[in-house]
């Protein structure tokens, strides 16, 4: 108890040093002394990285797992956040470590800290990058006062296959969003400096391809060409890479038959040959010693040795490096400089965030009371999940009216507080606001809000069918609240089948079958098969796992406070057997055209439509917008030149509201072969009723090229055609020309 307090005591009068902005020839300079001093043991402890709760455990419960010799040696921890916690290891860590190196703490600080925001599938939605920089800022300010140094976001995963778990940590299906989204999101964690106390180093990941599992399954295989790897699934880690991104963490997945973690490919010839990337790679849990499962090495000694030579530096909670570098190296099957720029790299990032002036930098007690959860970061948590919803149909039932008298509120995710989402590590589920409480705090006590949930998100659920019933037929409106449960996406929650789970779409149609205007709210994190809801219900509204604000920004919304704007950033497939599907597919020698009368044999499905039910860049608003034809003010360009492409918006509803303009080219043919369309820019504009704005984009050299038949990242001169809409099947159109 005494011991306790004493820590508290210790933390509350914690002070902190001024510490210097070093220059890198500084920080070169004091690594290469220490790395002098290193023996090889402590050397190779830089390089490995435990699970925080190995320092929680009594220490000789401990011992039997982790020797004081590496546990006081170990070079970084995840899992350990909030100030005491953090203090309290790294002060034990200290006491022992012989050179006095300073612990670096990283956490998965995915969606937000304690302050949760949208899934990032939903953050992706809001295509309005000042504001996803804003929520990694804020991010990054909770988590440093609680001690994380490093956070393993953003994932910059490209997905099609919402199959896959893992889309919800994901900005979707297109690489032009990805780059974009890749640099908010490091812009907001690193601020202008890691030097700052209220920054934290952002880690890309997962390097790479990992969103390209076969059949949606977590872990499966990946095999690909170089060219779609290249045009498709490395742009937005390079992006994180011209930002400044602090480091990279490799994925589960084998790509071109080898595992990434161990691929030079990706490492040496691509992330720091080609991008110049000089930062911290570190493995993904256990994936080192996976490559054993994977057949790809005889034993951990191999993966080791090939990891080092991949420039793998920090290997994730396996002990293939803590049990083989050294043999390894005394056997001169590895050669030491490798190592040593391994370390090199990790006690440059530990200078670079302060560590070695102040090793508790990052722990601020009194500011973990002040910021974690605060107001300002919930108004911006509200904020930022309004905008990440997706109005999917509409029909002039939406928004209600705040005067209604009598509203059911029906389904499992009708008063739910579970909609964080997976990843949301830090978050309380108790200090969300559900639906009920949203609706309630809006529209106040005099109305009469039904609350039925009418089933639980078990599979056998019974349906309460008569209370369900009784609830609507009271009710001047219904809204349904269905959805998946937050444990139904993320790591390792593939799925077989995207429908609604059962019971609910039964539900739905009990609720249907009572006649009354209904809007159905979808909360889940990846896009469902939801056709046969689509054509019943005259209003859906997508909000995905809106986090600890949610109830309150889905209030706002219903009931037009705020005018939704979100647009789908992964296509909504119009059935399972449609997948992948996704907009910028290559146009095949027998493309379908649905308008075309002549019987054939066409690429296409014999009982289904090709395209999507609801296709990327879609979203609907309160308002409607109008657009003009395209103005070019050249149909030629040169290389050198940039083409400036205008379309006048306007606004020609009721509402103010906000439209994502959005421009893809087409490139009509190539060396290989080029998208039917790309996604090259987008503009989020506001405008008021009757108001009209004109919407300027630039076309240069860079926007055209692609990695043609020789691998090379060029534009080809030729035709291009350019388009801008409100989604990418929704546009205008114009023609131009590259000429040499
Ligand atoms: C495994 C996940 O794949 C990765 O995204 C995460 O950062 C690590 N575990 C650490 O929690």
């Amino acid at each position: 108890m005494s011991e306790k307090n004493d820590l508290l005591k210790e933390l509350e009068n914690l002070k902190h040093a001024e510490v210097p902005q070093r220059s890198q020839e500084e920080i070169t300079e004091e690594i290469e002394k220490l790395l002098k001093k290193m023996t090889f043991d402590e050397k190779i402890c830089q390089l490995f990285q435990v699970y925080s709760s190995l320092f929680q455990e009594t220490d000789s419960k401990n011992e039997r797992v982790i020797k004081p010799k590496i546990k006081y040696n170990i070079g970084s921890i995840l899992g350990a956040a909030l100030s005491k916690g953090v203090y309290r290891i790294q002060k034990q860590f200290l006491e022992n470590n012989r050179l006095k190196i300073p612990l670096l703490f990283m956490l998965d600080v995915i969606h937000g800290f304690r302050t949760t925001f949208p899934i990032p599938l939903g953050l992706s939605c809001t295509w309005n990058m000042e504001l996803i920089e804003k929520l990694a800022r804020v991010s990054a300010k909770e988590a440093s006062v609680a001690g994380v140094c490093v956070t393993f976001s953003p994932m910059l995963d490209l997905v099609r296959d919402p199959r896959w778990g893992r889309v919800m940590e994901s900005p979707g299906e297109d690489p032009y969003l990805g780059v974009e989204f890749a640099k908010a999101m490091v812009r907001g964690y690193q601020g202008d400096s890691l030097h700052r106390r209220d920054t934290i180093g952002a880690c890309a990941k997962h390097y790479c391809a990992y969103g390209a599992a076969e059949g949606g399954r977590d872990y499966n295989t990946v095999d690909m060409s170089e060219r779609r790897l290249r045009n498709f699934y490395l742009p937005a880690f390079k992006g994180a890479v011209d930002q400044g991104v602090t480091m990279f963490m490799t994925s589960f997945n084998i790509y071109d038959g080898i595992p990434t973690t161990i691929n030079k490919f990706l490492f040496n010839k691509v992330l720091r040959d080609e991008w110049k990337f000089q930062g911290v790679v570190i493995s993904d849990w256990t994936a080192l010693k996976e490559c054993i499962d994977h057949g790809a090495v005889k034993d951990i000694r191999e993966a080791a040795k090939r990891a080092v030579e991949s420039t793998m530096d920090i290997e994730m909670v396996s002990s293939a490096y803590i049990k083989n570098l050294k043999d390894l190296l005394e056997k001169g099957e590895l050669n030491l400089s490798l190592i040593d720029d391994s370390v090199r790299r990790v006690l440059s990032l530990k200078y670079k965030l302060g560590l070695f002036d102040d090793p508790y930098r990052y722990i601020d007690i009194q500011g973990e009371k002040e910021i974690l959860l605060c107001d300002k970061h919930r108004k911006i948590a509200r904020e930022v999940a309004r905008e990440s919803f997706v109005l999917l149909k509409n029909e002039n039932i939406l928004p209600l009216d705040k005067n209604v008298k009598n509203i059911a509120l029906i389904g499992p995710h009708a008063n739910n507080k579970q909609i964080n989402g997976a990843w949301s590590i830090m978050g309380n589920a108790s200090d969300n606001i559900s639906l009920k409480m949203g609706i309630t705090k809006k529209l106040g006590e005099e109305v009469n809000i039904i609350y039925e949930s009418g089933c639980s998100f078990k599979k056998n659920s019974k349906i309460n069918v008569e209370k369900v019933k009784d609830a609507g037929e009271k009710a001047d409106v219904i809204i349904l609240a269905l959805g998946e449960p937050e444990e139904m996406s993320g790591e390792a929650k593939s799925r077989g089948f995207i429908t609604l789970p059962s019971p609910q779409e039964e539900l739905s149609q009990i609720v249907l079958s009572i006649g009354k205007p209904t809007v159905l709210v979808l909360f889940n994190g990846r896009p469902l098969e939801i056709k046969d809801l689509v054509d019943n219900i005259p209003a859906i509204l997508e909000v995905w796992f809106p986090g600890t604000e949610g109830g309150n920004a889905i209030a706002d919304v219903l009931f037009g406070d705020y005018n939704p704007s979100g647009k789908l950033t992964m296509s909504f497939p119009y059935t399972i057997g449609q997948i992948p599907v996704y907009y910028n597919y290559y146009n095949t020698g027998r493309p379908f055209n649905p308008d075309d009368k002549i019987e054939g044999n066409y690429s296409n499905y014999i009982d289904i439509p090709n395209d999507p039910l609801y296709p990327f860049g879609f979203g609907l608003s309160y308002t409607t917008f109008e657009y003009s034809e395209i103005e070019l003010n050249r149909t030629k360009m040169h290389s050198d030149e940039e083409l400036k492409i205008k379309i006048t918006v306007t606004n020609t509803g009721k509402f103010e509201g906000s439209e994502v303009v959005q421009m893809y080219i087409q490139d009509l043919y190539g060396s290989a072969v080029r998208p039917i369309k790309e996604l090259k820019g987008f503009k989020k504009i506001i405008l008021k009723p009757g108001e009209m704005q004109e919407v300027e984009f630039l076309i240069t050299y860079d926007k055209l090229a692609f990695w043609n038949s020789e691998m090379k990242f060029v534009a080809e001169p030729g035709a291009f055609k350019v388009y801008i809409g409100t989604n990418s099947e929704d546009v205008r159109e114009a023609n131009f020309e590259l000429i040499p």
